[in-house]
């Protein structure tokens, strides 16, 4: 593709299997609507991955919708859906991908005796069966088909031999080998690939791959592990989102095969310098800022503040880093536009951090981000990726905040009245609180007709300074469902509302259900 990488094409290379929209998307918090989603899989075709899972197709119509979409979007990747071994989920899933230029299916069932006797409940030979049957049906159709032992670490090696060689035989061409639980310790996970390798007829004929959680911190390790015995495909997801404890982080592994060539002797295909801004992206998407001590993304990755380590780096670099920022795509300079910059620099400067401007109104991005540089004296990219997202996320809205009027002292209880236009109707709704943001919460449940629990509630500073744009990302849950909202503003009880209002947007897209207002709003 056009992206300049860094480093020269090789023939043999680990294939990045990107599963931030579905491994990723699964986890608390971390849903994304059809549109974010988009956005996401073209910064993700920046980052020159080579295989991006879009989601579940048959899991509900959101889902087939995104994959579908996700499926048109991007030109360069291979695009798959996850299919269970049932005929509806493989035949959902074939549909979702048929428009993607180069489409794919990743098939999977569980392998492990005890997700056979207590999941499942289905003998050895069922699984089998299952598994060939999906594969045999899909291969009419589709020849990239993968094919996941669900529980890989925990399956009996020599059943699995079995597995693997009956699909293969019947038109797998990638053999993914999960960790599921997050279980395997690097050297017997490595060992597991080995054995494969050399058991399976026909291994030489498929990609193996490794997909692994992080419940024991070991993810990046067990997948370099499977690397080293034969893996050409490690499946990651970007900030190591994912179930539970998360999935391998993508930035994590990809710079461990770049910085250790000298050992791991094969690399990805990965543009590192789109890593930062991929991870950024995610962050403002989500909702969930990356820990500062996050390796090869977080705020102090490359922060020295020991006083020896500042002395030597400024000696001499390599003394304490080794890797440069700006192959993730750190900009070194932060500070970028101000009140005099003209639209073509805002644009680029948009480019430079992974945003589609064709996704993007613009006129009306460029008229906040002079309406900001009004208010606040130095705009960083930060506060620019806010801008831009924020302006995303409300252009789908079945939600939308008009007005918010909040006053507090001293002496009064706090109160807010908030007008909302739902669905095209303006509707208003008053009332006190424990704080004005409280007070605000409570107008808006009103007016949603919803009394859900606040999970979470963290407010940011996106920079520096008290004109900074403030950063709210809040947690809802209702009725079993937990959706995250965020929101940006320089007003915190304004940036507050706006996480709200975000969240039942996506409550609402969850459940397609009719929120009604309570009986106090006008
Ligand atoms: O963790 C896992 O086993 C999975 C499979 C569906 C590949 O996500
Ligand atoms: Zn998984």
């Amino acid at each position: 593709m056009a992206s300049a990488n860094t480093e020269p094409h090789e023939t043999d290379y680990v294939r990045i299997f990107d599963t931030t929209l579905r491994d990723g998307e699964q986890s608390p918090g971390c849903t994304m609507n059809v549109e974010e989603k988009i956005a996401l899989a073209r910064q993700l075709e920046r980052l020159n991955v080579d295989i991006i899972e879009a989601g579940f197709a048959v899991s509900s119509p959101g889902d087939f919708e995104s994959v579908t979409r996700v499926a048109q979007a991007v030109t360069e990747p291979v695009v798959l859906s996850l299919s269970r071994t049932r005929e509806e989920d493989v035949d959902s899933a074939l549909r979702a991908v048929e428009k993607a230029a180069h489409p794919g299916i990743h098939i999977f069932i569980a392998t492990s005796d005890i997700h056979l006797k207590y999941k499942l409940n289905m003998n050895r030979e069922d699984v089998l069966d299952a598994a060939t049957w999906a594969v045999t049906r899909a291969k009419q159709h589709l020849d990239y088909i993968e094919f996941s032992c669900e529980d890989a670490s925990r399956t009996d090696w020599d059943y699995m031999v079995d597995v693997c060689s009956e699909v293969i035989r019947a038109g797998a061409t990638i053999i993914n080998l999960p960790d599921t639980t997050g279980h395997a310790i690097p050297e017997e996970f490595g060992r597991m690939f080995a054995y494969m390798r050399e058991k399976v007829p026909g291994a030489d004929k498929v990609i193996w791959s490794a997909h692994c959680h992080n419940d024991l911190g070991l993810a990046v390790a067990n997948s370099l592990a499977a690397v080293r015995n034969g893996a050409r495909q490690i499946e990651c997801t970007i900030n190591g989102i994912g179930e539970r404890a998360g999935n391998c982080s993508l930035e994590e592994v990809v710079m461990a095969m770049k910085t250790r060539k000298d050992l791991m002797g094969i690399q990805s295909r990965v543009n590192t310098r789109q890593i930062y801004p991929s991870s950024r992206l995610l962050a403002q998407v989500i909702g969930q800022s990356v820990p500062a001590n996050k390796p090869i993304v977080g705020d102090n990755a490359f922060a020295h503040e020991a006083g020896i380590h500042q002395d030597g780096v400024l000696k001499y670099k390599l003394t304490y880093e080794i890797m440069k920022p700006e192959d993730i795509g750190i900009p070194s300079n932060k500070l970028v536009l101000g009140k005099h910059s003209g639209r073509h620099a805002f644009s680029n400067r948009l480019k430079e951090l992974g945003i589609d401007t064709d996704a993007v109104d613009l006129n009306k991005a460029f008229g906040e981000f002079k309406a900001l540089c009004d208010k606040k004296k130095i705009v960083y990219d930060d506060d620019i990726l806010a801008l831009v997202t924020e302006e995303a996320r409300r252009t789908t809205d079945h939600f939308e905040l008009v007005d918010l009027k909040v006053g507090s002292s001293s002496k009064t209880t706090p109160h807010a009245e908030v007008t909302m236009r739902v669905e095209g109707v303006e509707r208003s709704a008053d009332s006190d609180g424990d704080g004005m943001v409280d007070a605000c919460y409570k107008a808006i449940y009103k007016i949603a007709g919803i009394n859900p629990a606040l999970e979470r509630y963290v407010v940011k500073a996106i920079t520096g300074g008290t004109d900074a744009l403030g950063e709210v990302s809040c947690m809802i849950r209702e009725n079993g469902s937990t959706v995250a909202g965020q929101g940006a503003h320089s007003d915190i009880v304004m940036a507050s509302a706006l996480a709200l209002v975000n969240a039942l947007n996506r409550l609402k897209q969850r459940r397609h259900a009719v929120l009604k207002p309570t009986s106090d709003v006008r």
